[in-house]
């Protein structure tokens, strides 16, 4: 038995240090492996950016544990069926997002960065925060309610948007694909907190921007493939949208020819919204394993079918 960590594209020597502290006893191996002869011992993969070519050589796999809070990363419906897939849910990672979304929203409001350039100039214009207040959410899940409950607190008036009808204290809630446009039609701002499945693949499109007001900002700290960059570049020059604050991309890092880059209507950050905690993965990560040993029911796993 042994557990793989194939969590890529970043340097994992302290993840390997805690986890191997935390299971002394375990076979604890990291991708890339020298010789892959030794993946036919793999039960539990640790993944995140995980090759394609990975899944087929692990013929005794039990569990797939994210690395993240997503699991988009995670071939899900290629997976044999008894392959269970768990994720990351953290109370703290929960309140970074909050703080993310307050912040960028308080930012525009506040009109910081027109400040910050008026203040380059020497120039002395004196103007009202801007008034707009209502914030959508698109995804009421772990995060999206710590975001409505954070912006609530701040005296936001909330809208919120997921699959399944849900009542949620002090949230004007919406579900299903056919109460969008009723879900978009007054927001100052949108932040999408979807998964990425085949269905919300696409969502932040030029259907959703015409369905906003003019003045409205997005905030797409999901992931890239939710955007049509395409489309939103279209709608901000424009004038069909004031603005987008972007954490995740399409394609990451962010290609240099990218003309997001240059856009004076867009916020950039390098997918740092809510970072995975080292110290609380480590624990969920060893609480799964242990469970998976012993055949108890794992936590915080997905439903496969629905792909989140
Ligand atoms: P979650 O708890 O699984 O919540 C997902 C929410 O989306 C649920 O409310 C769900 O509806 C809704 N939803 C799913 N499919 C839908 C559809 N087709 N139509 C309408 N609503 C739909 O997920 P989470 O923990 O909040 O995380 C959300 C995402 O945030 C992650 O998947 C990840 O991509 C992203 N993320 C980004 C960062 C960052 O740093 N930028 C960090 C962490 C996570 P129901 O409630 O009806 O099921
Ligand atoms: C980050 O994007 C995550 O899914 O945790």
């Amino acid at each position: 038995m042994a557990l793989l960590v194939c969590v890529c594209n970043r340097n994992n020597d302290k993840l390997m240090a805690a986890l191997r502290a935390a299971l002394p006893q375990e076979t604890i191996l990291e991708w890339p492996l020298q010789d892959e002869q030794v993946l036919t011992q793999v039960e539990f993969i640790l993944a995140w950016n995980a090759p394609s070519s990975l899944w087929p050589k692990c013929p005794n796999l039990k569990v797939v544990h994210s690395f993240g809070a997503g699991v988009d990363g995670i071939p899900v419906n290629l997976l044999p069926q008894h392959v269970e897939v768990a994720r990351i849910v953290d109370p703290g990672l929960a309140d970074d997002m909050a703080q993310y979304v307050l912040g960028h929203i308080l930012n525009h409001k506040l009109r910081v960065q027109q400040y910050r350039q008026q203040q380059s100039g020497q120039v002395w214009r004196p103007k009202r925060a801007r008034p707009g207040h209502c914030v959508g959410i698109m995804g009421m899940g772990q995060l999206g309610q710590a975001v409505a409950a954070q912006l609530l607190s701040n005296k936001f008036t909330l809208k919120g948007w997921s699959r399944s009808e849900k009542s949620v204290a002090g949230v004007d809630h919406y579900h299903g694909r056919d109460a969008l446009p009723a879900f978009l039609s007054d927001l100052d701002y949108l932040a999408c907190l979807l998964p990425l499945t085949a269905d919300t693949r696409g969502i932040l499109n030029a259907e959703v921007f015409a369905a906003l007001p003019d003045h409205s900002v997005i905030i797409n700290v999901a992931r890239g493939a939710h955007l049509d960059e395409a489309a939103l570049l279209r709608a901000l020059d424009q004038g069909c949208l004031g603005g987008a604050v972007l954490d995740v991309f399409a394609e990451e890092p962010l290609p240099e020819q990218s003309p997001l880059w240059r856009h004076p209507k867009v916020t950039i950050t390098p997918h740092v919204a809510a970072l995975t905690s080292l110290s609380t993965a480590t624990e969920q990560i060893v609480m799964n394993y242990e469970r998976m040993k012993q055949q108890q029911t794992l936590r915080h796993v997905i439903d496969k079918s629905a792909g989140y």
